[in-house]
């Protein structure tokens, strides 16, 4: 049996196994019984020699037994696919797992201006006039659902922009109809196609009225203001959306807004985020309770929230590293964490945050429990070094922290990221997070609902016109993304061990669908499977990653196609 496919050319990783520097010796270390697999080199160098053995192979009967994915589009070297080494398998999974993909309104939609939306406090800072269209998912939706599923994911995480729906942020000051139509469209489309939607209430993007007369989230009005926002969503959309998360990210707006001063002129006020994310917690917590009280026996979903977390080492072995390191992961996760679970803030935050608000009793009644699964947004680890201080007068020991990027043997956390230095590769880092949530929360129903690679390819013009101009090498460097397939790969093995090891783990959700709009960087950094060619209308294209994860998820589908 020879199975081939109408790609140009090929190279083949036997060849390289076989520690071959001629490739026409693989033809006498074969014979008719052999299998040659198809696999490829990691880089171009001998694909074109290697694939002009091809015929060669056939004639002697050596069976093909595996193609790799080759062009991406006319006018590039073909890529040479080469599935990371391993064992997994969609199947290593559970069969209801979710696979998905993730974006937000603010990094996607676009049309700040259509469509009777108001204005978010984001629009201020975004002026760049590609930033009013970020990758134009507004008009583009259907085309992102096709990409969905033809990557083979079965799930999308994106948000709902709630200027979009409340464009002065309150139910009282109108509701927007074609905000409301827009999402319904968006919903039946992702359904229609089999992919189940997972909708975040509000990632980053508030609508800039509640933030100009309330102070946003530093008053306690943001909560029955958010809850209103919800409850209107839940009636609208709740029939057919069964995953909801209230808020993306608390930690990072919470601290970055409010106390930097992002987005806008917001005071810089140190016990800030600590009042911000009181009102955050207090807010999901109205909005998963009313969903859980009033929507979840007729519509039948779930409610949770997406947290961020880098995974801490202690950077030495010192007891005040370990003690150190747990401290910061009480300031990152247990800051939510432990209110949603125990009712109150971690012991540590409340011994050294001089003025952290406190949960009233019905207030520790309502945040308890107030979710069903937990979301994880995980992107890399560091290690904690202490820096301990004695109170002279008290004799207390005041252990903080200082995170490093390599233990005291020099040891560095991973490999950094290309496109973003504070991102150090760690997929052990997953896993071990994963677990620590399983034993310190009680094994909660977790789903990964971030987890990405950036890169920062140079692009200077669109797809079309970089061939012309036969700047292939640039798009080469954004299309064949082959650590980005090792990093999907490697996290993918993490949640695997981590759910053999008992971490109640039921989806993986990449980030990104496709470039976007990244918050922070614009679009220099790319995260996307897809890639978005910014210089022609937006058009997306697969990347190498695209296609690697079509074939772990439809392997049968996917083989050998090219296009
Ligand atoms: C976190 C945020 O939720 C998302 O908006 C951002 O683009 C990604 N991580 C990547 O930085």
């Amino acid at each position: 049996m020879a199975l081939l496919y109408s790609a140009p050319c090929y190279s083949l990783a036997s060849a390289s196994k076989l520690k071959l520097k001629n490739p026409n010796n693989l033809l006498s270390k074969t014979n008719s019984s052999t299998n040659v697999h198809l696999r490829g080199l990691p880089s171009y160098g001998n694909g074109n020699v290697y694939c002009s053995l091809i015929p060669k192979i056939v004639k002697t009967g050596v069976k093909i037994v595996e193609a790799p994915v080759v062009s991406l589009i006319d006018g590039l070297q073909p890529a040479i696919f080469t599935p990371p080494e391993g064992d997994l398998k969609k199947e290593d999974f559970p069969p209801d797992f979710l696979f998905g993909a993730s974006t937000s309104a603010l990094q996607t939609e676009g049309r700040g201006d259509e469509g009777g939306r108001g204005k978010s406090t984001w629009d201020f800072m975004i002026q760049a006039s590609q930033g009013k269209k970020a990758v134009d998912s507004y008009n583009l939706f259907k085309e992102d659902v096709k990409i969905l599923k033809e990557t083979g994911l079965n799930t999308y995480r994106f948000s709902i922009a709630w200027p979009r729906i409340l464009p002065n942020g309150t139910l009282e000051s109108g509701v927007n109809q074609e905000g409301i139509d827009f999402y319904n469209k968006f919903i039946d489309e992702l359904i229609a196609n089999g992919i189940t939607p997972i909708i975040t209430l509000f990632h980053f993007d508030l609508p800039v009225l509640l933030q100009n007369q309330f102070y946003g989230f530093m008053r306690p009005n943001i909560v029955e203001h958010f809850k209103e926002f919800a409850d209107l969503c839940f009636e609208k959309f709740g029939d057919r959306v069964k995953y909801w998360g209230t808020i993306n990210e608390p930690y990072v707006f919470g601290s970055y807004g409010y106390k930097m001063g992002l987005p806008g002129d917001l005071k810089n006020d140190p016990l800030g985020p600590f009042i911000a994310t009181h009102h955050i917690i207090l807010a999901h917590a109205a909005a998963a309770k009313l969903y859980k009280e009033k929507y979840q026996k007729s519509q039948g979903g779930k409610i949770g929230i997406s947290l961020p977390c880098k995974w801490y080492m202690p950077h030495s072995a010192d007891p005040k590293d370990f003690a150190a390191t747990k401290m910061q992961l009480d300031f990152q996760l247990g800051w939510y964490m432990d209110p949603l679970t125990r009712g109150e803030y971690p012991e540590s935050m409340r011994k050294n945050v001089k003025g952290l608000p406190e949960f009233t009793p019905s207030e520790k009644e309502l945040v308890k429990d107030a979710f069903d699964y937990i979301g994880i947004n995980y992107y890399t680890s560091r290690y904690v070094k202490h820096t301990c201080t004695v109170d002279a007068m008290s004799g207390v020991i005041n252990i903080k922290y200082a995170e490093q990027t390599a233990d005291d043997e020099g040891n560095v956390v991973g490999p950094q990221a290309k496109g973003q230095e504070d991102i150090y590769v760690h997929p052990d880092g997953l896993k071990n997070l994963l677990l620590y949530v399983k034993t310190e929360y009680g094994n909660p129903e977790v789903y990964v609902t971030e987890n990405g690679m950036p890169d920062k390819p140079t692009i200077t013009g669109s797809v079309n016109d970089m061939i012309a101009q036969g700047k292939t090498a640039e798009l080469e460097a954004a299309f064949y993304d082959d650590y980005r397939i090792q990093h999907a790969h490697d996290h993918l093995v993490a949640v695997r061990e981590a759910i053999k090891e008992g971490a109640n783990v039921k989806g993986y959700v990449v980030w990104s669908l496709m470039d976007n709009m990244e918050v922070g960087a614009g679009y220099d950094v790319r995260f996307g499977l897809n890639y978005t060619d910014y210089y022609d209308n937006h058009k997306r294209y697969p990347k190498k990653s695209a296609k690697w994860f079509a074939n772990f998820l439809q392997a049968e589908n996917a083989k050998g196609s090219n296009n």
